[in-house]
């Protein structure tokens, strides 16, 4: 994004707070919302702005907080590894003025900071762009909304005004809800918690903060009045979207907002054309790429790296993540797919499922049929290849066009280590055969049903190996002994 801002803009994130009211040992900033830490998503959005430094304020499980940091840029994929995040600590905590003061040392006074806080994650780089704009590296610029319940967040009070709603008068102070009177409290426009404050003003004013108020905090928000005595314009920059300034507090806020985030990730994909059979029983986790005329019907979840090529439909209820798709492919209902780290592809044409398991490096090629539990792990299947029913298939190379029996697997693990299980083009495994790896079956070749093949085979020719039939005649079933 294009900076007009010419000072240098450092970031400082907020996230110390204890977040008493997630009830969770896990700390507030590292909870998920679709997926990602609440703190990722900050950062994925300050990523999209030019900035010069970040510097995250860590304090309530500040060790876990600062590792999870490290791992963010492969966890999301998306963001840009050249952020340059620093921390500060801040034990105890003391407030949000206290909590920036622990930056300071780290920032420069040519510098315009902005202030965000950890656990704010649907905030979109273009309101704190223009929120950049409004600094203009001269002026306190608050990003503001008016609430219809503003109950609990600090108030913007205009001046000549106490009561009334917005008005366009000069922003006098922010006043926290509990310090605020009831004339103070009937005014809906809130404070975000974000600002862009010049560095060397911010510097000056925050070693003037107390904490005489109703919580004895140091109050971030006092340096609005600070500005107001030094004759520095305060600037409101006021936008619409509540969703873009809603901080989480509880696992009920975190769960509403996750419904906001997931709805306006539908309605995205729904305007490039995705049918969606019902957007509100639709979740992703991660990106979803989908072609021209891509269907998906309900409960279905996308996590990781997905992509859907053209006119691929995925049935109800499916978990798909980490994969490739092809064009045209179907995946009936109840499927489950997990590339994890190595990926899953599915060929142009193919039918997955229902009730069928792809897990990691599953590489289906065009037109492979697989069909209800059957679960296909590290295997290549070229095209046309089907595996319709119960099925196992781990670390095989499979022809095309082979026919793999229902109830076969392959034996690929001896107890210590993997082997592989080749089978030729044309091959077709009957029913109830284990084929014991390392092992392969000649082109063309048929292993006859409920075989336990432990040596390789020529090309074609029938492969049977199971105890041979015989038949008792004579034999008579056992009768119930009456009592
Ligand atoms: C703050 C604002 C309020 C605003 C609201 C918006 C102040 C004094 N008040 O109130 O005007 O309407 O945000 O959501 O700033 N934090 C620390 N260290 C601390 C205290 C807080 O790092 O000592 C972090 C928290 O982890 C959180 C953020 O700062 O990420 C905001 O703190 P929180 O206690 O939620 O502020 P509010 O009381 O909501
Ligand atoms: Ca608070």
């Amino acid at each position: 994004m294009v900076n007009a801002v010419k000072n240098p803009v450092d970031v400082v994130i907020m996230a110390a707070g204890k977040g008493t009211r997630m009830k969770s040992a896990l700390p507030k900033v590292l909870h998920r919302l679709g997926g990602k830490a609440l703190l990722g998503h900050v950062l994925d959005c300050t990523a999209q702005l030019s900035v010069r430094h970040v510097v995250i304020i860590t304090g309530h499980g500040a060790i876990e907080v600062e590792a999870a940091c490290a791992l963010f840029t492969w966890a999301t994929g998306t963001f840009d590894t050249d952020l340059d995040m620093k921390f500060a600590r801040q034990e105890p905590q003391l407030g949000t003025g206290h909590a920036v003061q622990q930056a300071i040392p780290l920032l420069a006074d040519d510098g315009v900071t902005l202030i965000l806080s950890g656990d704010v994650p649907l905030t979109q780089a273009t309101a704190l762009q223009a929120l950049l704009n409004q600094c203009d590296g001269q002026r306190l610029a608050l990003l503001t909304l008016n609430m219809p319940d503003p109950t609990g967040y600090g108030r913007i009070v205009r001046s000549g005004q106490e009561a009334s709603a917005h008005s366009n008068t000069q922003v006098r102070a922010i006043i926290e809800h509990k310090d605020a009177s009831n004339a103070q409290r009937q005014i809906n426009e809130i404070y975000s918690g974000i600002m862009a404050v010049p560095t060397a003003l911010l510097r000056k004013w925050l070693a003037r903060l107390d904490n005489k108020n109703a919580q004895s905090e140091y109050y971030l928000t006092d340096i609005v009045k600070f500005a107001v005595n030094d004759g520095v314009a305060v600037v409101a920059h006021q936008i619409t979207d509540a969703a873009q300034v809603a901080g989480i507090n509880s696992p009920v806020q975190l769960a509403e907002l996750e419904r906001v985030y997931q709805s306006r990730r539908a309605n995205a994909l729904m305007e490039q054309g995705t049918r969606l059979a019902d957007p509100a029983r639709f979740d992703v986790r991660g990106n979803l790429t989908c072609g021209q005329d891509v269907e998906i019907d309900v409960n279905c979840l996308f996590e990781g790296v997905v992509t859907l090529g053209t006119g691929v439909r995925v049935g109800a209820n499916c978990v798909i993540a980490n994969c490739t798709i092809a064009a045209n492919a179907v995946i009936h209902p109840f499927t489950h797919i997990d590339g994890e780290k190595l990926g899953v592809t599915v060929g142009e044409g193919a039918l997955i499922g229902p009730f069928a398991r792809l897990r990691p490096g599953a590489q289906l090629g065009a037109e492979v049929h697989i069909g209800n539990f059957v679960e296909v792990k590290n295997s290549t299947l070229a095209k046309g290849a089907k595996a319709n029913h119960l099925a196992y298939l781990g670390d095989a190379t499979v022809g095309e066009r082979v026919n793999y029996g229902a109830g076969s697997i392959t034996a690929n693990y001896d107890g210590a280590n993997k082997h592989r299980t080749v089978i030729g083009d044309d091959a077709h495994i009957g029913s109830n055969c284990v084929l014991v790896a390392p092992v392969t079956v000649g082109a063309g070749g048929t292993v006859g049903g409920g075989t336990t093949l432990t040596k390789s085979t020529e090309p074609g020719g029938l492969h049977v190996a199971r105890p041979k039939q015989i038949s008792l005649m004579n034999w008579k079933r056992p009768v119930k002994v009456k009592k």
